[in-house]
């Protein structure tokens, strides 16, 4: 065997791309940790991003993002998106044509909402859709959480509901739990924002052994909770004494909305994320408490410190991206990609 023969035989020949679809995804934001399941729980958030993508017409790849914050990303290959699909179809052996990106997003960048996270699982979906689906969820999710460096954002929008992963560097495990039908959340979320990569920074390189046994207790008492129903058990568990303590500094107002939401008829309330939105959890049927006084609460909490905030209450989302895939050719009557999402937009 030559050399060159032998060089042939191990490199992979892509496939060229030859569908014409336009494939369109809707991925729900997430909230991640849940209080004390660090890096490991995640739930689906009723807030939405759009992503479209198809062959480019104009042999050029195009960006157009849409939605708050959206003016400073890049709108060449550099872009996220642009990275994300070219590791699917590296990943599934197709060359990878010039593209037509659109994206809007209703999700707040560096809240704590899991928007990057949206956005990989917006684009790992949309490219693998393109061209047929070869790579399953679990790849996916695999692809996913090596991106973003943990699977709890990753997992809920990709799977809906609420996630409980676990992660050692190169393999992903996880199972998904339905959220409980009385479940509702309520969140502020700050003027502010704050990157993930800085909320990190602030966390200790090592924990007392009691504080992780005290995180150990309260995560599996959160995941028996919401499993089983017996949201009475949350307030209980909803505790951490592994990042939130650490993070409070950063986000002035978080430890009296901790200490304090349940007196406002919360079952339970954490950081979402890495912040700053701070995220409560009621239970929609219940007598205790008002929700406007809640709300007001976290409000009110967080204006003392000088702290504009925005309050929605997001229903845990239950499903994971919806894929939409057509003809790129279908016009609907020369609809644009906003148009088109319009009537889901809220
Ligand atoms: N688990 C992550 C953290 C979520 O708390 O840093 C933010 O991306």
């Amino acid at each position: 065997m030559n050399g060159a023969g032998s060089m042939e035989s191990i490199m992979a020949v892509k496939k060229a791309y030859t569908d014409n679809r336009r494939v369109t995804v809707k991925v729900p934001a997430s909230t991640a940790n849940l209080g004390p399941g660090f890096d490991s729980l995640g739930m689906a958030l009723s807030m939405y991003a759009w992503i479209e993508m198809s062959a480019s017409q104009t042999g050029e790849t195009v960006f157009r993002l849409h939605g708050d914050g959206m003016d400073g990303l890049p709108t060449d290959k550099s872009n996220l998106l642009y990275k994300v699909a070219q590791l699917v179809f590296d990943e599934a052996g197709v060359s990878m044509p010039e593209l037509t990106i659109e994206m809007y997003s209703e999700i707040p960048l560096a809240r704590g909402l899991g928007s990057s996270a949206t956005a990989i699982i917006a684009a790992l979906v949309a490219a693998n859709a393109l061209i047929g689906s070869p790579l399953d969820d679990l790849k996916l999710f695999e692809l996913a959480t090596k991106l973003e460096g943990h699977p709890d954002n990753v997992g809920a929008s990709l799977f809906g509901g609420i996630i409980v992963a676990a992660w050692d560097g190169e393999t992903v495990q996880h199972a998904r739990i339905e959220p409980p039908a009385r479940l509702e959340t309520l969140v502020a979320i700050p003027a502010f924002e704050l990157a993930t990569e800085k909320a990190r920074h602030a966390l200790p390189s090592g924990l007392a052994m009691a504080d992780a046994v005290f995180n150990v207790g309260c995560s599996s008492l959160l995941v028996a909770a919401l499993a089983s129903g017996e949201l009475g058990l949350i307030r209980h568990a909803m505790k951490d004494r592994l990042h939130q303590p650490y993070r409070a500094p950063l986000i002035p107002g978080m430890t009296e909305i901790l200490e304090r939401a349940t007196d406002f008829g919360a079952l339970g309330a954490a950081l979402s994320g890495a912040g700053p939105t701070m995220i409560a959890f009621v239970d929609a049927e219940s007598e205790s408490g008002s929700k406007a006084e809640l709300e007001s609460f976290l409000q009110e909490t967080l204006r003392k410190e000088g702290i504009q905030a925005e309050t929605l209450w997001l229903a845990p989302c239950v499903s994971g991206p919806v894929v939409t895939v057509e003809s790129a050719d279908a016009d609907h009557d020369g609809e644009t990609f906003l148009e088109r999402i319009k009537g889901e937009r809220a």
